[in-house]
């Protein structure tokens, strides 16, 4: 039995990254594997979140599954603070971890910056509650943009130390690292990655953009002065060039080896112009989409309703072997 998990923070405006990076390839998942595609509220609040609009921002994220393909007559949408089964197995896995193993996690490093003895226990202890997010499920694949390898690999670590110790419990998710953008990058800074937090709205590209604004955006992102060249190989000093034309690939569901045969010496004034036709083409059916999901709010909150009483079949059953076998009454 193949089984997916994955999730996605409601914080901020979902972009491109989130789209090209997870999104996308969770929708191609659908037909060989049972799928549950989670809102990830209890990590959102890792951070300071306003409490309305962290619930507005849970319904988008859900909308944004849909609107992007994910059919909920095939896979399971749920919210992750409807399963109780996450936090508590949370808790229970946390004894299976050494501080070094979360010490290690650049993305704690990265939020926390220099001041770590400030930040918040729940921030340290966020890829615990990941863990916990996969494994209540056995989950055997975990789709994910390249910045999540590190905490789906912990995961396969507190996997088999829990095993190693009760016995053959998890099955040992893989991580599943799709398509050509596995990395979308700032389109300010080509060594940053795109990113909902980033403070220049002009560094991403969001799912709530209209065609404009998209135009606008791809126009002025950053470039060097230098025209598409003919192989992947010249992309490796020019970062911004490099983000561009892997974002085009990822849109055309093709490779950067194919534009680059059918794009070679071409200025990026020209270039541009065709990725933001492209992009326009591909993103904006889904924003509206979204916006008509989004009227609806008892629709989506029914599809979440079903997703949770589904999820919480699976993973109180899961919960209870636990149990069983860590030796609680
Ligand atoms: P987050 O926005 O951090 O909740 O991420 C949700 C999903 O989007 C995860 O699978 C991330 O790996 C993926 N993701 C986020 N930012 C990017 C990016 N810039 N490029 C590719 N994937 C991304
Ligand atoms: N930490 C992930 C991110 O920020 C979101 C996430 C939470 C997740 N739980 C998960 C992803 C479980 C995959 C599986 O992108």
């Amino acid at each position: 039995m193949k089984r997916i998990f994955s999730g996605m923070q409601p914080t901020g405006n979902l972009h491109l990254g989130n789209y090209l990076g997870a999104l996308k390839n969770w929708v191609k998942l659908q037909d060989d594997y049972e799928c549950f595609y989670c809102v990830v509220d209890l990590h959102a609040i890792t951070l300071p979140q306003d409490p309305e609009a962290l619930r507005r921002a849970s319904r988008e994220v859900a909308c944004a599954y849909i609107a992007s393909g994910i059919d909920t007559n095939k896979s399971s949408l749920i919210v992750q603070s409807m399963m109780p089964a996450h936090t508590e197995l949370a808790w229970i896995l946390g004894s299976k971890v050494p501080l070094g193993w979360l010490n290690r996690m650049t993305q704690f490093k990265d939020k926390a910056g220099k001041d770590a003895g400030k930040q918040l226990l729940g921030l340290y202890s966020y890829p615990v509650l990941m863990a916990a997010d996969i494994l209540a499920y056995k989950a055997t694949h975990v789709p994910v943009g390249e910045d999540q390898k590190q905490h789906v690999e912990l995961t396969r670590d507190i996997a088999i130390a829990f095993n190693n110790t009760y016995g053959e419990i998890f099955p040992i998710p893989e991580p599943l690292i799709m398509g050509e953008a596995t990395r979308v990058m700032s389109l300010r800074d080509g060594k940053k990655k795109m990113s909902k937090s980033d403070e220049s709205d002009y560094s991403r590209i969001n799912m709530t953009d209209d065609a404009d604004t998209i135009m606008l955006k791809i126009r002025k992102a950053k470039t060097d002065p230098e025209p598409l060249p003919e192989t992947a190989k010249e992309l490796e000093s020019r970062p911004e060039a490099d983000n561009l034309i892997t974002i085009y690939a990822s849109l055309a569901d093709t490779t950067v080896a194919e534009v680059l045969k059918s794009h070679a010496g071409e200025q990026f004034s020209t270039f541009k112009k065709d990725l933001a036709d492209l992009a326009i083409s591909k993103l904006i059916p889904i924003t509206n989409r979204m916006r008509e999901l989004m009227a609806d709010p008892a629709e989506i909150d029914a599809i979440l309703k079903k997703g949770a009483d589904k999820a919480n079949a699976l993973t109180q059953k899961t919960l209870r072997e636990v149990k069983d076998r860590v030796g609680f009454l």
